[in-house]
């Protein structure tokens, strides 16, 4: 089979492997497409500091079963499957509360454990989620970024008096607008970009009013329209953002950061005691698949909208370079297997 790894920093090859035959607990799925995000460009470029050498990237892929492990059910094979690329021991805290993704021995396939961007891939078999047949391979492979907004609106349960500001309109932004839109009919969401384009494209996920903040005071403009955010999520994740927020904020507001910089931020306790604010954080998903599985059945998301381009597996220097550099027209890329 042909695996993308990346070899060292700066180092992506397409090698032939050997098939990998699944272990106990395990399923082997024949990948059929999978999505390209930042993380594995980070991955390529020596800018993640999770990631280990040699790395078979890719955590956002679909599939077949084609072969099962020891322990589980033959009639798995044939199934139409998304993977969760959060592995986690089941036994420690987070683990207890229903917190895996935080797990303390946390596994994530295409960063600590190889990953899809290969034509066949093993994971556990609770991994591998089986998608009804009503709902496209390029709406499945698309779960797993909706799982990050899915993670992130579990814990800031927005309502429909909510007015929703989010930061960023990439992908993650992009999958947050459609989720309080589509999801949980929040009543306004404005999102704030630096790029016109996909301000456009944030329009067309569902969002209300869009802001570009390239030349302009975001808290003047709010102030101007009268606009106190009750739910803010940070999808640009810039360190200096969530002093911004907070001081943007409406009292009683809840505030969720997405974000892995190392840098530090100033924020003040004044800022957020005085309106008594709600700081989330979210990371990965927490056994989000079936929900977003649900959201897909009924409709509720639209993941198309996020799909800008499609490049065969062996062109993929040229996809994530064109997702590198082409963040006007580049939202979601995906590489198909065959
Ligand atoms: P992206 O880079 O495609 O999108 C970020 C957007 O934010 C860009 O359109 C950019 O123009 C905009 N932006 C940057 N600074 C801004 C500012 N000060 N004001 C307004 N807009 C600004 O990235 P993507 O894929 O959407 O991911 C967003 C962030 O989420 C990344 O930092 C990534 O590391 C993080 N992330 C976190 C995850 C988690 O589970 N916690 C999962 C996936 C991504
Ligand atoms: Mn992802």
């Amino acid at each position: 089979m042909k695996s993308i790894a990346i070899k060292q920093p700066n180092e992506l090859v397409i090698e032939e492997r050997e098939v990998p035959q699944p272990k106990s607990g395990e399923v082997r799925v024949r990948v059929k497409l999978a999505g390209i995000c930042g993380s594995d460009s980070h991955i390529y470029r020596g800018h993640n500091p999770f990631a280990k050498y040699p790395r078979v990237i890719g955590h956002e892929f679909f599939g077949v079963i084609d072969a099962v492990g020891e322990g589980v059910d033959q009639s798995r094979i044939g199934e139409r499957v998304s993977v969760d690329p959060v592995i986690s021991c089941g036994c420690c805290y987070p683990c207890s509360v229903g917190r895996p993704n935080v797990c303390s021995s946390l596994t994530v396939l295409g960063v600590h454990r190889d990953g899809g961007f290969s034509q066949y891939a093993v994971v556990p078999s609770k991994n591998a989620y089986v998608i009804p047949n009503e709902i496209d391979d390029e709406f499945a492979v698309m779960i797993e970024p909706f799982t990050i907004a899915a993670n992130a609106t579990a814990q800031l349960k927005p309502t429909q008096n909510d007015v929703a500001l989010i930061y960023g309109a990439g992908p993650m932004g992009l999958t947050s607008v459609q989720a309080l839109k589509g999801v949980y009919n929040v009543k306004e969401v404005i999102v704030v970009d630096r790029i016109d384009e996909r301000l456009a494209m944030a329009k067309s996920s569902g969002a209300d009013r869009t802001i570009n903040n390239t030349s302009l005071s975001l808290k003047d403009e709010l102030d101007k329209l009268n606009i106190k955010p009750t739910v803010i999520i940070d999808a640009a994740c810039h360190p200096s953002i969530l002093q911004e927020a907070i001081t943007i904020a409406s009292p009683a507001a809840r505030i969720l950061i997405m974000g892995f910089s190392s840098d530090p931020c100033q924020i003040t306790q004044q800022g957020i005691t005085s309106k008594e604010l709600s700081i989330f954080s979210s990371r990965l998903n927490a056994n989000k698949f079936p929900i977003v599985i649900d959201w897909l059945n009924k409709k509720l998301i639209d993941p198309k909208k996020l799909i800008t381009h499609r490049f065969d597996y062996t062109d993929v220097v040229q996809a994530i370079q064109t997702f590198e550099k082409d963040q006007k027209q580049c939202c979601k890329v995906l590489l198909t297997f065959s």
